[in-house]
Order: C-alpha cells, then structure tokens, then sequence
C-alpha cells in the first residue's frame, strides 16, 4: 500500500501542551499500594516510595498527575488522609467495595509528585461533599500560613503550600454509579458555586467542570451544554473520558479507535462553542480529555465485587498486547491533533490498574507495550503541532465506515527554540499490508533522518509480562534518505512509528 503526506511549518495547530502527556494516580486496586508506594519494598525509599516505579515514571515522560480519583474521590474526605498515620481513619470506598486505610494521603502524594517531577492536579470530592470542603482543602494546600488550615498543613510536616493550580471539580457526576450522582442542572450549579469561592482564595486557579463521562451516555452533549450554561464564568476547562476495547473480535474497528476520540473532541468544542455564542462570552471553554485508554472494560463489568471489602486488591490489572499500543499511539496522534482545543489530558492510570507501568507486591516493575508509544510521544513531540494532511487508502470497518490505513500527526521545535527537530508519528493500522509513506519535506530543505523506530510484532497479541518484561520494545529501523524533498519509510502492518528528523 501506498501513502503520502505533507509537512509544512505553515500548517500549524498549536504549540505541544506538555499537560497533553498528563496521567492519573487513584486509590483504586494497586496503583497507589504496592503500586507507587509499597514501604518495605527493596527498592522503597525513605518514604516508602518505589523507586523502581519512580524512575519508570520519570521515562514515561508524564507531566500532571490528577489524583485522587476517579469514582473514588466522590466519597473521600480529604481530611482522613492527612496528619499521623497511626491516628488516620480506615474507611470504606465504595467506588472499588475495597478499605482505605489512608496510610497514603495528600502530604505522600505530593512527596511523590516532587520526586517524580510532576505537576498534581486535584480532584475534588462534589459528591458526598461541597463548596466548604473544597474551600477548606484548597486553603489547607495552597494558602501559606497563618489560618486553622494552613497552620495544620505546615504541623503536618509541610511548610511550604503545595501550589496546586489545577482542580477537577468532582469527577463523572453524570454516572448513575457515581457516590452523590447529580443531574447536570444541580451539578453545574454546584461547580459553579464551588469555582465561584474557590476563585475568592486564588482567582489564577485552572478549573475543570465533569463533562460526560463518555461520549455513549444518553445525557451526552445535553449535560456538557447544561454544565457550562451554570459554570462557563467560572471554570476553564470541560472534561472528557473515554476508553476503548476490542469488542466481538473487531480488530479494525478498534485500530480505528481515534476516529471516535476525534470525533468526541469535535462535539464537545462545538457544544463548548454554542455556550460560548449563547452567552457571548470572549473566553473559550478548552478540553481536559483527564480519562483516556484503552481498558477492556467489558470483561471488568462481568466481575463480581468483592464482598469482603479487601485492602489494594488486584482490580482492572490489563495486560496490554502489541494491537492495544497502536491504539494508544493513535489516540495520542488524536490529541496532538486537537493541541488546539485539547491543553490537557491523563492516560488512565498511571501504575498497575490499566496502567502502562506494572509492579508486583515485593517484586519488580516493567513497562507495558502501551508505555512505550506514550514515553516517545511525551519526550518528542515538542514546539508545533504541524498537520500532515495524509493521502491513504482506507479499509472498512463496522463501526466508523471507511478508515484510512495511515494516521498521522508532526511536531516541529525550530531552531530558535533550541533544537530544530521535526518528527513525524504515524500509525498503520492495515492487518496484513505494509504501508510505504511518502514524506513531503520541500519546507523543510536541508532536514535528513535519525531516527526511525517502530513498535509492531508478527504476534499482534504479544505482551510484556514479568516473565519476558522486554518482549515487546520500538525497534529502529531503516531510515533511507531524502531525495528531491521526498522520504519513503515502511510501516508494517499494525504498527507504531516515530521518524525523527534533524
Ligand atoms: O479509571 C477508572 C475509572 O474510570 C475512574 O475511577 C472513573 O472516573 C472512570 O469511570
């Protein structure tokens, strides 16, 4: 098969956000205990912190963490989890049916978010709790001294405030399974209110109302419309979620999966938009897309709960195979893609639970398949996000129609911005065919390739288990050369490619 596309500087989007390549900490399974933080562990650190897992995290490249949740949030009570360990509550959770025993809390997080060198985000609890709780935890956090809560925070071991700029107001508060679930009338008045005295504090806070949390919920668009009528004054960002899973053995559909995130993203600009027109706002209502991956949830729904109400269980521990990478990699090339719109995401979660870093209890850490196209796309794709424009053949599938085999995303730092570096990310998402790409680089005179690796295997099932950690990694290959501005490079089938040039 053939392809071609065109990179030109003229072509720009946006700039590379780097909260594009955000991730998510939430005390669900094994992602925080045993996950991120495991005291007694050969490798934990003074704080009982992984360091193995802190240095995978570090590679992976992530740069926000939202934390603590996901449904969990809904019933925590911040409060639990600060102060002497020995004296912290244990709580039920009623999102995972699992014990909190709160030996992790807001104090070890953002220890761990220092060592990690990552930015938190915080997610606030609008479902059993409201406007006071939330005021109460942004003075205890951010406010420097001198008032109850912010004295208690520096007694607790931390002098500095923790300067936490994003928050996520509650989380998929559309979901009937979600703890103090609201319509979107109470919930946007909530968030709005929320916003309104949390902005009293600190007016330069980033603020994220829920929107659906997929785009198959029946109030999807209609919640995100009515959620920013009530809130648009008050928040920056709407949120988005989606995961997505190979469904009846339907390889081409799910390899297509970016055609349903582009098309989410586009609805919910347009909804933001008609808010925005309506009320005749000037600002615009960008995208948190703070849940995305793939998650082969519809196993997860056939599985009791436990009734026994376990600490850390193992809980949605996905393995990830070569097809599942690709996707991510072109979910990734999706949000590149709407840079313009899109100025935050998190690929959830972070470790163990459909995670790209797996950890076992006492024992070693290895990157999934998924964690490799994530690390090259956070450590690459800087400076401008081009459009490419490709020119493919497509393939059909059940659910999207025709699909172009190619997809296709550039980013370009200029030499003034101190590295002059183009890359080009590309998927191909033919079963059997190899794709022959042709680049246009005539804007680009002078540019000659370092780098083409590629993620793909024979074995499109094949993952990395403790067992074989390494199975599955890019490998290099051919570059060839630029002649007449034009470069050929082969994608094989179902595969995940980066070509880097300087
Ligand atoms: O990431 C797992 C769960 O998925 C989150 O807790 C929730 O927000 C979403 O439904």
């Amino acid at each position: 098969l053939h392809a071609s596309l065109t990179v030109d500087p003229a072509f720009r989007v946006a700039d590379v956000n780097p909260r594009t390549f955000g991730s998510f900490v939430e005390h669900m399974g094994r992602c925080v205990y045993t996950g991120i933080y495991e005291p007694g562990h050969p490798q934990a650190d003074e704080d009982g912190l992984r360091r193995d897992v802190l240095e995978l995290v570090r590679e992976l490249g992530v740069t926000t963490v939202r934390y603590p949740g996901g449904n969990f949030v809904s019933g925590f009570r911040w409060e639990d989890s600060v102060g002497p360990v020995a004296d912290r509550p244990t709580r039920l959770d009623l999102a995972w049916h699992s014990t909190e025993t709160n030996a992790f809390g807001l104090h070890e997080f953002a220890t761990w978010a220092r060592k990690a060198g990552v930015e938190p985000m915080m997610a606030l609890n609008l479902g059993t709790r409201g406007v006071q709780e939330a005021l109460d935890l942004l003075e205890y956090a951010n406010h420097p001294g001198g008032t109850t809560w912010s004295d208690q925070r520096i007694k607790n071991g931390a002098q500095d405030p923790f300067g936490i700029r994003m928050w996520c107001l509650g989380n998929e508060m559309d979901g009937p399974w979600q703890t103090g679930h609201k319509t979107a009338a109470e919930y946007g008045r909530l968030a709005a209110e929320t916003g309104r005295a949390m902005r009293m504090i600190d007016p330069d806070l980033e603020l994220v109302a829920c929107g659906s949390s997929s785009s198959s919920m029946p109030t999807f668009g209609a919640w995100e419309a009515t959620v920013l009528e009530e809130a648009y004054d008050q928040v920056d960002y709407i949120s988005c979620h989606a995961y997505y899973e190979e469904l009846d053995g339907d390889l081409g559909s799910f390899l297509a999966s970016a055609v349903d995130m582009d098309g989410f993203v586009e609805s919910v600009v347009a909804t933001a938009d008609h808010i925005r027109a309506k009320l005749r706002r000037k600002k615009r209502i960008n995208l948190s897309f703070d849940e995305w991956n793939v998650w082969y949830l519809s196993r997860f729904e056939n599985q009791e709960k436990p009734t026994d109400w376990p600490v850390a269980p193992r809980v949605i521990e996905d393995e990830y195979n070569v097809a599942d990478a690709v996707v991510v990699g072109g979910l990734l090339i999706s949000l590149l893609r709407h840079s313009d719109r899109v100025t935050a995401a998190c690929l959830a979660q972070l470790v163990n639970v459909i995670a790209p870093i797996r950890s076992e209890p006492g024992g070693p850490s290895w990157r999934q398949t998924t964690f490799h196209p994530f690390a090259q796309a956070a450590r690459h794709a800087r400076g401008a996000v081009l459009r490419v424009e490709p020119v493919a053949p497509v393939y059909e599938t059940a659910r999207f129609g025709e699909v172009p085999v190619l997809d296709a995303v550039a980013t370009h730092v200029s030499e003034a911005e101190g590295a002059d570096e183009l890359t080009v990310f590309a998927v191909n998402r033919h079963q059997t065919e190899d794709v022959e790409l042709a680049l246009d680089l005539r804007a680009f005179p002078g540019y000659a390739p370092v780098e083409h690796s590629v993620l793909a295997d024979p074995d499109l099932r094949a993952t990395n288990t403790v067992h074989d950690p390494e199975r599955i990694r890019p490998r290099g290959a051919d570059t060839g050369a630029v002649t007449d501005g034009r470069l050929t490079v082969s994608l094989p089938p179902v595969s995940w490619n980066v070509v880097r040039l300087r």
